[in-house]
């Protein structure tokens, strides 16, 4: 049995009284490409810097490869590649000095250089390599983070939403380079509040709602569970059956939008709507994505 990249065991998260993770308890096993969702301010931040060591559980423990991020703190570090959120860098160096003096902090040499300059090309920053960290644009010091994380070439990767604010471009560039990585046998964890991506990319996915883990499950689990199709029909101003509530998912506008598990229901909700006499306007049928999951599980609001 190969140890399971990360475990997470009973962990809680005291902000003074803000009790902002409530005991959470997920296991990620190598070689996974896992989603971390969750609306602003469920914990997700919260746990990934618990995760790489820069804030301390207020219960329970992390382990990296078995590593104790607290108590074997060294080794479960030199283990992951962590892209935080918030954007803080060293003004000082270029990006290429930058890279290799990360790699040197973790006991990396000339050796690495190949695979830094194979970062700095898949994250198309080969043309930067020279230029000051504090003189490139936002999205370009995103890059340069990204890079930084990968420096010494970790096993475990963790993203914190590492696309915010970056352009289609690099979007593209920068999965294409995960999912290389993740092919060749890394671990990765990324939260993002793009659903679509993380339904295209990850395995499996655990969503967060106010410190809890309230899902969890495989990518297309989650999406043959919650309502297979969605069916929207365009009704204008009507009182629908009370016998049809059930599946309405959202009403806006005249528009209705039914959330059903088998093509069956279809024929229910037309006869229904048939027996009150309403009738369809427009009609389109959809397969539901991971952003249905999402709003039926977490809500427009956390
Ligand atoms: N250092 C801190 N001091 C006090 N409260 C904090 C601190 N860091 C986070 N919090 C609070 O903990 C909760 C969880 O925040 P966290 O940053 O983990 O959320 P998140 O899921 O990453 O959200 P987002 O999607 O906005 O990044 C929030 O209520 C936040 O205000
Ligand atoms: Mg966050």
């Amino acid at each position: 049995m190969t140890s399971p990249a990360i475990k997470i065991n009973g962990v809680h998260k005291y902000f003074g009284s803000l009790h902002a993770l409530k005991g959470v308890d997920l296991t990620i096993e190598q070689g996974e490409f896992f989603a971390l969702l969750g609306p602003n301010g469920a914990g997700k931040s919260t746990l990934i810097n618990i995760l790489a060591g820069l804030i301390k559980p207020s219960a329970g423990n992390i382990a990296v490869m078995d590593f104790d991020v607290v108590h074997q703190y060294q080794q479960a570090r030199q283990l992951l590649g962590v892209v935080p959120q918030e954007l803080v860098f060293d003004p000082f160096f270029n990006v290429r000095e930058m890279l290799r003096f990360q790699a040197g902090y973790f006991g990396r040499g000339p050796e690495n250089d190949p695979w830094i300059d194979e970062i700095l090309e898949g994250l198309g920053l080969t043309d930067k390599a020279n230029t000051n960290m504090r003189k490139l644009s936002g999205g370009m010091k995103r890059r340069a983070l990204i890079a930084q994380a990968l420096a010494h070439k970790p096993p475990v990767i963790v993203l914190d939403e590492p696309t915010a604010g970056v352009d289609v471009e690099l979007r593209q560039m920068l999965w294409e380079f995960i999912k290389k990585l993740n092919r060749a046998g890394h671990t990765i964890i990324l939260t993002t509040h793009y659903l679509e991506e993380a339904e295209a990319l990850c395995s499996r996915v655990a969503m967060m709602k106010q410190g809890e883990i309230v899902a969890l499950d495989s990518t297309s689990n989650l999406l043959n569970k919650f309502a297979g199709k969605q069916l929207r029909l365009s009704l204008g101003k009507v009182t629908l059956p009370q016998g049809l509530l059930p599946m309405l998912r959202v009403q806006d506008n005249g528009i209705f939008t039914f959330a059903l598990s088998d093509m069956e229901q279809i024929e229910m909700v037309l006869s229904g709507l048939r027996a009150a006499n309403i009738k369809v306007l427009d009609m389109q049928l959809s397969e539901a994505d991971l952003e249905d999951v999402f709003l039926s599980l977490v809500g427009n609001h956390s």
